[in-house]
């Protein structure tokens, strides 16, 4: 399974911020924006990945991320030259998904919770049509809704309902398997002038193929799209980062607990960090961690 995180768009709403740089490159607590959906592809196991962004913006994530290889991971990067849309990721991704699935993750979107990495590994390996998470929110007439039958099965689909039908929202994870790129060539421009996504997990809902997954009330799935919602993701990880003394998304913690990166380059890739806290978390973490811990996330 391949990744993509998609991490362009225009930022209108955080404008004049996003004016000179991309949303996914601002700070949430201590930490780019992009750290965290790279971190859920990380703990889903994917580690080649694509990402995804406009064509000013690219070399900024380069110079970030570089190839993956200090994480263990195989980076690679795809401009978009228009925001055209989420579905648009599976076309520009086309030769990067190959014939395989695709794990997709849009690079505003925050998810936190205790069993995440275990609910992640039991949907990301054979992905017949697609899987997607769902959250429960108060104004689903923002997002798109889904609605499943007993088994988990997507049954409708509603893209901001002004009655909705449920309260349980897509959010920006979507499991793909491997026809995908298929499908999202059959999509046309909607109202708006975008490939939408919901167009294309319609499509699998349709042929009985589309799985909603419940984030419960247990996790957090945070927006970070407007001013006011970027602060409260920043001060929502501060809180926990602080009452526990561990950090979310912490790329480096991951790659060392999947197995990526030994102990040692963990402990580099600290000290280059040395100047800060989280360079100092990083270089305790590659100290500190019992040999039994790494193998507790490969299980
Ligand atoms: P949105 O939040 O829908 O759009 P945006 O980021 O451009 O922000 P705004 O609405 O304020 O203008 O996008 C969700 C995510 O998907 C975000 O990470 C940007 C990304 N995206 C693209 O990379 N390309 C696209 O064509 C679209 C529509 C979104």
């Amino acid at each position: 399974m391949r990744g993509i995180i998609l991490a362009g768009g225009a930022g209108s709403r955080l404008r004049p911020i996003t004016l000179a740089v991309s949303k996914q490159l601002l700070p949430v607590g201590d930490k780019p924006m992009i750290f965290y959906p790279l971190s859920v592809l990380m703990l889903a196991g994917v580690r080649d990945i694509l990402v995804i962004t406009t064509p000013d913006d690219l070399p900024q994530f380069r110079r970030l991320l570089g190839d993956g290889s200090q994480l263990g991971l195989s980076i690679d990067y795809a401009p978009q030259s228009e925001p055209r849309g989420v579905a648009d990721a599976l076309l520009v991704g086309a030769e990067h998904i190959g014939d395989g699935g695709v794990a997709l993750v849009l690079g505003d979107n925050i998810f936190h919770g205790h069993g995440f990495y275990g609910l992640l590994q039991e949907n990301v390996r054979n992905v017949d049509g697609c899987v997607l998470f769902g959250y429960p929110v108060n104004d689903p007439e923002r997002y798109g809704v889904g609605v499943t039958d007993s088994r988990g099965k997507l049954v409708a689909l509603e893209e901001k309902p002004a009655v909705p039908t449920s309260n349980r929202a897509i959010t920006g994870l979507y499991f793909y398997g491997n026809d995908v790129v298929e499908v999202a060539r059959e999509c046309r421009p909607s109202a708006r002038g975008e490939l939408e996504i919901t167009d294309v997990n319609r499509h699998y809902m349709k042929e009985g193929r589309a799985r909603l997954v419940d984030l419960g009330r247990g996790f957090a799935w945070l927006d970070t799209g407007t001013p006011a919602s970027l602060l409260q993701a920043g001060q929502y990880v501060r809180v926990l980062e602080e009452r526990q003394g561990v950090r979310v998304a912490c790329v480096e913690e991951i790659a060392l607990r999947m197995g990526f990166i030994d102990a040692e380059t963990c402990y580099r890739l600290g000290k280059e960090l040395e100047g800060s806290a989280y360079g100092r978390y990083v270089m305790d973490i590659a100290q500190e961690m019992p040999l039994e811990e790494y193998s507790g996330l490969r299980r």
